[in-house]
């Protein structure tokens, strides 16, 4: 078993609408690879939330509270701005299908072309988690349906999730 981790720090950036065990596989990847890693709550601003920033970032630190080398964030502005400023060396995101692969792509070319120095590295999903997201979430949320909800939420987001809604 390798445990050595790459000397450096990365960000996983993301809309967190909620925080998903999808998202959650993907931070603790990062931990495991990098020294330290933030987990940064930003705004796309082509989404409108069902959670207010505060609350994603609630949900992100109840779910990898157990993640000793990473810190939540969260910010309202460019995530390369945000990047530098927290000294990152990496963007990690996680792709689960095509599409995901070419938006990430895009924006990787955009985040390159406004901080060169700052590498993206996608993490394909791990099988088994191609069909958790965000939006599934949601649609459960509002279906009502807590059981299946238990199966896509980090322990530790359900009870803040279900509380922010009522
Ligand atoms: O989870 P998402 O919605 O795919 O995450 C997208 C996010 C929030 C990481 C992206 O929209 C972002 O970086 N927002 C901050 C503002 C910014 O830097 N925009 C330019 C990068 S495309």
């Amino acid at each position: 078993m390798i445990s050595e981790k790459i000397p450096a720090t990365a960000i996983v950036p993301g809309s967190f609408d909620p925080m998903t065990v999808g998202h959650l596989d993907i931070v603790r990847r990062a931990a495991k690879a990098y020294e330290k890693v933030y987990l940064a709550v930003l705004i796309n601003p082509s989404k409108e939330y069902l959670f207010d920033m505060e609350t994603r970032k609630k949900i992100a630190e109840a779910s990898v509270s157990d993640i000793e080398n990473v810190t939540v964030v969260s910010d309202k502005g460019m995530l390369t701005d945000l990047a530098r400023r927290l000294s990152c060396r990496y963007i990690v995101k996680g792709i689960r299908n095509e599409a995901d692969l070419e938006y990430e792509r895009e924006m990787a070319l955009y985040n390159k072309n406004a901080a060169p120095e700052i590498e993206t590295v996608l993490l394909p999903c791990d099988a088994g988690l191609s069909d958790v997201s965000s939006s599934r979430v949601r649609e459960l949320l509002a279906a009502g349906e807590t059981e299946e909800l238990k199966k896509l939420l980090p322990a530790g987001a359900l009870e803040i999730v279900l509380d922010a809604k009522k």
